[in-house]
Order: structure tokens, then sequence, then C-alpha cells
């Protein structure tokens, strides 16, 4: 080990884990040489309706990328998270759900469950879906994202779930996109002691989904929202009309689950396409073995169900492994910086996993909010969604694990559907910043930037990964062209993951953070394009350039170079005219923290705009800006930096 900080696992964390270090080689090393081997057996941790013969088939050649995991198999991922867990769990809660509101709270059994998830699967069918039609989800973090989710599963439907903070536009555009003819949502939802009008945003998006014919409510708040008549019911009158139980359909392995709409470093969000059998083991497999899941944890994954992150470890990765699994409806500022730690000790969470945002931001409350409480419950902490700096690292070690429980960084994205490089919390020692070694059957590779292979152990560059494993996205939902172009074609016989990595001389991995255009602010991926295209749509702009720069709490923040139509004036209210206006096109999620107005942008005499100058002056650091003699107009630079915003 080399002489960096590292926390060896504790004993008790090796005494009850599932893999020890030297299992974890060996495992790794079969799971690499003898992927079908490894697969068929681990193939077994679910239900087959008809269990798979043909394990692995996939090919990374551009351009015929082909990626299929046991394709023979039929099953049903309702029925593995929730059917097969009655006879021992039907009493078992499934689900705690802690609302917005301190004191509201439930507890769902795998009984309950099951019963809801057929009623709904039910009123879903009586609605007219059938398999294969996709299904738009837009709710708040109640039990019924829950139950819509895995009711779309139980039928065949494939969801499409948005987050419940994006704009009508933002909805409307994914609607569009995979021609879901229905749409589940709320009236309204709750965060952070306000509500948010959700009925309201879809009815605004449907006057551009004109395919819509059906919007299913659910009943939240209770608030007063006009019901078109002819589209628009209310779940809970059309769950009284329809049988209690619903048999699960049977899916083939390779049949669609689920599109998650992500940013990328150009156009419009891509539908990142996941489907059943390898996603359903992938997940299953992760949670159990990353977060060292037994029976009888109490396991809390902060995430909105609108990300991945709640897809795969708030829902179907627990559920699948009959676990108890907590959503939260709210924020961690509600009503003070201590909600989080109040959840903990109150529903004695044993298992926390968040994001490096809510703990900067948490530390910048300070850390007497988290040591008011012990916590005896807590054994393990996992972070996700952007690169953890070591000193946010120690503060979580410290103050909420109170140097007692192991720390899971762990790496995955959108596309991969779990994790991939993470620590074992019992088999592999930690570094605070580093998500350590890969997943079985991941296989990352280091190429140069010019897409050299980095063989040698201490390397740094781009972070491919050389063979599928079963979680991995099978193609951009209606455009396969885009999925290869995007993934397989620049750095060819490799996936691009799109980060950036360097591998330390243990063989550590640490992610340094997106190569391509895509920011990651929060946690949450914003393409620069989609935020220029926004930006440009206002009558007033005439050319925007959008660059990250470091912020203490995000991760990354937004700067724009905005230059205004001839005759403009750009002023404060300008500025915050074009925040609203964002925030309206896209959500609160794309809103700008800087905007610069540039008369000009650096160019190349091509019309190239040289974005590597705009984001140095965005990081305040002009001095190294390099050869700028390549612009067709070098002198706009000493405008760009006389004008920045972020003066450190
Ligand atoms: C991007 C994927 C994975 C679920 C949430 C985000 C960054 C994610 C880590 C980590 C360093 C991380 C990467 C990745 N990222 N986790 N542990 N360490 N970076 O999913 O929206 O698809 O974003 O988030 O840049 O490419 P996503």
């Amino acid at each position: 080990m080399s002489d960096q900080l590292v926390f060896e696992p504790s004993a008790e964390a090796k005494a009850r884990t599932w893999v020890t270090e030297e299992q974890y080689e060996a495992m790794y090393a079969r799971s690499v040489n003898d992927p079908e081997g490894f697969w068929a057996e681990q193939a077994k941790r679910i239900d087959w309706i008809k269990p798979p013969t043909k394990i692995k088939n996939t090919s990374f050649e551009f351009p015929n990328v082909s990626i299929k995991w046991f394709e023979d198999g039929v099953l049903n991922i309702s029925a593995n998270c929730i059917d097969r867990h009655l006879p021992q769990r039907a009493s078992q809660v499934a689900l705690i759900w802690e609302g917005d509101t301190p004191g509201t709270q439930d507890h769902i059994t795998y009984q309950r469950l099951y019963d809801e998830v057929n009623r709904f699967a039910n009123v879903l069918k009586a609605q007219g879906v059938k398999k294969g039609d996709r299904v738009t989800i837009y709710l708040p973090m109640i039990p019924a994202a829950a139950y819509a989710v895995l009711a779309c599963a139980r039928i065949g439907a494939v969801h499409s779930v948005i987050f419940a903070g994006f704009s009508p536009d933002s909805i409307s555009g994914r609607i569009n996109d995979c021609e879901s003819k229905i749409v589940i949502t709320a009236d309204e939802g709750r965060r952070g002691g306000k509500t948010i009008a959700l009925k309201k945003a879809v009815d605004e998006a449907l006057q551009k989904s004109p395919g819509v014919d059906k919007v299913v409510v659910v009943k939240n708040t209770g608030a007063d929202v006009p019901m078109a008549g002819g589209r628009d019911v209310w779940y809970a009158d059309e769950a009284a009309k329809v049988p209690a139980l619903c048999e699960p359909e049977p899916m083939n392995a390779e049949d669609p689950l689920f599109i998650l709409y992500t940013s990328g470093s150009t156009g419009k969000p891509k539908g990142v396409l996941h489907t059943t059998g390898g996603y359903i083991v992938w997940v299953s497999m992760t949670h159990q073995l990353t977060f060292d899941y037994r029976d009888g944890d109490i396991y809390w994954c902060t995430a909105d169900i609108g990300w991945v992150t709640g897809h795969s470890y708030i829902v179907y990765g627990p559920l699948a492994n009959g676990a108890t699994s907590l959503m939260f409806e709210g924020v961690p500022s509600y009503p003070d910086a201590s909600r989080f730690w109040q959840v903990v000790e109150k529903h004695k969470v044993n298992i926390f996993y968040t994001a490096p945002t809510a703990i900067r931001a948490l530390m910048g409350a300070g850390p007497e909010w988290a040591d008011k409480y012990e916590m005896p419950s807590l054994r393990l902490l996992g972070s996700v969604g952007e690169p953890i700096n070591p000193e946010a690292w120690m503060w979580y070690y410290k103050h909420v694990g109170k140097e007692r429980c192991g720390v899971v960084d762990t790496w995955w994205q959108t596309e991969t559907g779990g994790f991939m490089i993470t620590p074992l919390p019992g088999a592999i020692p930690t570094k605070p910043g580093s998500a350590t070694k890969p997943f079985f059957g991941v296989q990352p590779v280091v190429l140069s930037p010019e897409g050299r292979l980095q063989e040698q152990t201490k390397a740094e560059g781009v972070l491919c990964i050389k063979d599928s494993w079963p979680g991995q996205m099978r193609s951009v939902y209606g455009d396969h062209e885009r999925f290869m172009s995007t993934y397989f074609q620049q750095y060819q016989g490799y996936y691009f993951s799109g980060d950036g990595c360097r591998r330390d001389e243990d063989g550590y991995y640490w992610i340094t953070g997106r190569v391509d255009d895509v920011l990651n602010v929060s946690g949450h991926r914003i393409g620069t394009a989609e935020v220029e295209s926004a930006l440009v749509a206002h009558p007033k702009v005439a050319e925007a350039a959008v660059v990250g720069y470091p912020h203490d709490i995000k991760g990354q923040g937004i700067y724009c170079y905005v230059t205004l139509m001839t005759g403009t004036t750009g002023d404060d209210a300008l500025k915050t005219e074009l925040r609203n206006w964002v925030r309206k096109e896209i959500g609160p999620i794309a809103s700008p923290d800087l905007i610069q107005f540039a008369p000009g942008l650096p160019k190349t005499r091509s019309g190239k705009i040289m974005r590597r100058i705009l984001r140095k002056v965005a990081e305040d650091d002009f001095g190294s800006l390099g050869d700028t003699s390549t612009l067709a107009d070098p002198s706009v630079v000493e405008d760009l930096i006389e004008h920045r915003q972020n003066r450190g």
C-alpha cells in the first residue's frame, strides 16, 4: 500500500462480510476469465420462469454494437421484487416512507406492497396500457412512485420516470421522444416545506404532447386541480373499479424495462434504455455486496426516484434482495440541517447512502448538527454522484460515521445500471476520494486522450470499460446509431464513460470528472449544449457558451457567457430574467450560477468556440490560457478577463 491515507476494513466489517479480500481477488479473476460460468451462477439469485441457457452475447465492435445477457431467460421483475418474498416476508416492512413534514411517515409491508402494485397494475391495464407501451411517470417521492414503476414492470410496460423538478418543456420533450400515451402524476408534491404544482406542469406539457390521451392523477396534498374530461382520472377512483390481483407478465430477459433520459455533450437528452434480466441481476448483486446487506438491515438511499440511483438503489436492487428500503420525500436542510440524522435515529438506519453535494452543504452548516446525534444503528456510509473530495469524505467518516462506519464511494452512471467501481466494505481498504476497485465483471482501462492503452498500473487518462457487464444500457431509445456513436466510436472496442481518471500504484481508481461537455452540478448531469440552446431561445440573446467552474457546494457551477442582440444592454435585471428563463425552459437544477455578458466569444478562424479559454476564465485561472494566436480576434480575451464573474 502507498503512503496515502488508507482505512482498513474494521474487524467487525471483516467478520460479517459476504466477500473477504482473498475471495474478492479470486472471484474477480473468475468473473473476467470465465464470464459465462460466473454469470450463469449469479443468475440464480433471480427466480426465472424459464432459466437462461445462453448467458453472454455481446459485442463492442463499432458499428455493430450489440449487447445481450441471459437472452433466452424469462422472468418478471415485480414478482422478483415482491411475490417471491411473501412466504417469508409478508409482514416485513419493504418500504419505510418518511414525509417532508416531520412526523409524517408510513410503513409498507411486503404484503401491502403486493396489494398496492397489483392494484396499480390493473389500473394501468384498464387505461389501455399493454406490454411494451411506454408510461411516463412524473411523481414526487411518495410510495405511489414505487408502486407505479413496479406496476409497469408487472405488466411489461416500459416506464420513463421524469424527475419532478423538470419543466413542462422538458416533460413534453421526453414524452414525445418515446411516444408515451399515458402520464402518471400527482396533484402536488412537497419538498422543503413548499408545494410543487405537478399536475399543472403536466397540463402545460401536454399542450405540446398531443399523443397523450390518459393522465392518472394520484391525490397527494389534496390541492384542487383541474381535471380534463375524458383524459384525466383520479387514481383512487379507478383503483376501486379494478380486480385486486394481476398476474405478472412473463418477460424475456432482453425486453425493455425502463427508459431514463440523461444529458449528453450534444443535443437533447438521450433515452437510456435498460432491459430486464441483466439489470436485475446486476442491481441485486451490487446492492447486496457493496452495502454488505443482511436480512433485517434498514437501508436508506437519499436519492430521488427520478434519477437512476432511485431506480436501482431505492426500488429494484433492495427489493429484489427482500430489503427494507427507506424513501424520503424531503431535503437535508428542512426543517433544519439535522433532518437526515433525526431520520437515521428515528428509523434506526444501518446503511446510509447519499451524495457529496449534500455532505458539503451539511459541512457548511457546521458539525454540531451531526454531532448531536450518536446514530448507534449506523454501520456503513455510501457516496455517489460525483467525485467526493477527501475533506468531505473525512467529515462524513468523522461526524456522521463517528469513525466507526466504513465509507463506500460508488462510481457508476445512468448508462451502467449499477455500481462499477466501488469498495466492498469488508474486503477492500478505502482511501478518501477514491472509488477504489472494479466490481465483479468490470474491466476498467485507462486510455490516453488519443486512445493509447495505458498498461502500467500508475496511469492517468480517460476511463473506458473493456467488456460488457449485465447491467449495461442496451441502446438509446429509438436511436441505436446515437448509442454507438456516443459510447463506442471514439475509442473503438471499448465503452467510453465520458469520465477522466487516475489509477494509482495500488490499482485504485480516482475519478477526476467529466472530460466531455457535460457538467455535474450537485450530482445532476447537465449538458452545456442544453443550457446554451435554452439561452439562445431568449429573444435578447444572440449567442451563448456555457462551461463549468469549481463550486464549493455544488461541485460544479454553471457559468454562462452571453452575447446579446445589438442594442440590448446587459444589466442585473436581464441576468435575473435569463436565470428565470433557463429555469422555466429546463428546470431549477439548470439555473445559471454566473452570467457574463460578452460582446464577443473566442473563436477560431473557422468559427469554432474555444471552450478551453472560456473554462480557464470561468475558473479565474487566466494566467495559463495557452496559445490564443489562432483566434480570429484575440482581443476578445481581454474583455472576457476584465469582466469575469468568478473572482477568487
Ligand atoms: C456521472 C454519472 C451514478 C448515479 C448518479 C449519477 C459522476 C457518479 C461518482 C463517483 C466520481 C461520479 C461521473 C459519472 N459520478 N458517481 N462515485 N465518483 N464521479 O448518475 O447522472 O448518470 O452521472 O456522475 O462523472 O460519469 P449520472
